[in-house]
């Protein structure tokens, strides 16, 4: 039921695409979700598994800083960023990340034109393809995402029960017959105040194998939110 003809299962898992401020997640509400529902606590854990170049880690930290502040967002720091494929996990560490004009223009709309406060243009290198420059990453970005190579699958274990975040983005229908698998132990490891959150690729992809992820979430336990792709355990807050 879960074959697909079109692609092998390593072809598929080893699709890193990615983008900063990636728009299926709304950003600004998605922060202020965080704020309100993590106010009183001193310590939150945060995950982005599936992190491929870190583009998604970056821009968490970006709006986290932008938003609530250097004091405020410590708490969420740092991101705990893992990937199954070593080569992305390797570009994320590199220190020079490449960005469009269509992203640069989302970081500026995001963090009130601070692009130069983020990134510095990489000169070591000479790639341009008329659209994409490597950028560096300043340290306030690089010192709060902790990179390494994790398979969901089995790193799962290392969620801490409570109080953590898990941003489990734009991967899902790659796991094909682990698919509800993955959805049972998040269920069974996450607790009391955690987030989960998934990405719109996932809805609309695993419906090609006959899955509702959002239902299946929701039966296993998670409640949903105003937005339909953050999920939370134990407690829903409305903002
Ligand atoms: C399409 S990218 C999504 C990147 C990012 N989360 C986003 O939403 O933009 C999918 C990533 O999932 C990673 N991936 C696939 N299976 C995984 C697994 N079992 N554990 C961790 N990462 C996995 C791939 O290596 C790839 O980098």
């Amino acid at each position: 039921m879960y074959k697909d003809p079109k692609a092998s299962f390593k072809e598929l898992a080893y699709r890193n695409d990615t983008s900063i401020f990636r728009d299926d997640l709304l950003w600004d509400d998605f922060i202020k979700f965080l704020k309100f529902k993590y106010e009183d606590l001193k310590k939150v854990n945060v995950y982005n598994y599936a992190c491929s170049n870190g583009s998604e880690s970056f821009s968490l930290v970006m709006k986290l800083l932008s938003c609530l502040g250097k004091k405020d967002s410590e708490k969420f720091f740092p991101i705990i960023a893992k990937d199954v494929d070593s080569l992305a996990i390797e570009n994320a560490k590199s220190n020079s990340i490449p960005i469009d004009w269509f992203e640069k223009s989302k970081i500026n709309l995001h963090t009130d034109n601070n692009f130069a406060e983020y990134f510095t243009k990489d000169f070591s290198s000479n790639w341009y393809d008329g659209e994409t420059v490597f950028y560096c990453p300043v340290k306030e970005l690089t010192e709060n995402v902790r990179f390494s190579k994790g398979d969901i699958m089995k790193d799962y274990k290392r969620i801490e029960p409570e109080n953590s975040v898990v941003l489990a983005r734009n991967f899902w229908p790659y796991l094909l017959e682990d698919i509800p698998r993955l959805i049972l132990r998040l269920a069974e490891q996450m607790g009391k105040n955690s987030t989960l959150v998934i990405g719109g690729f996932d809805v609309n992809g695993c419906k090609n194998y006959n899955i509702d992820l959002r239902q299946e979430l929701l039966k296993k336990g998670f409640v949903a939110t105003d937005d339909p792709l953050v999920f939370t355990k134990h407690h829903q807050l409305r903002y």
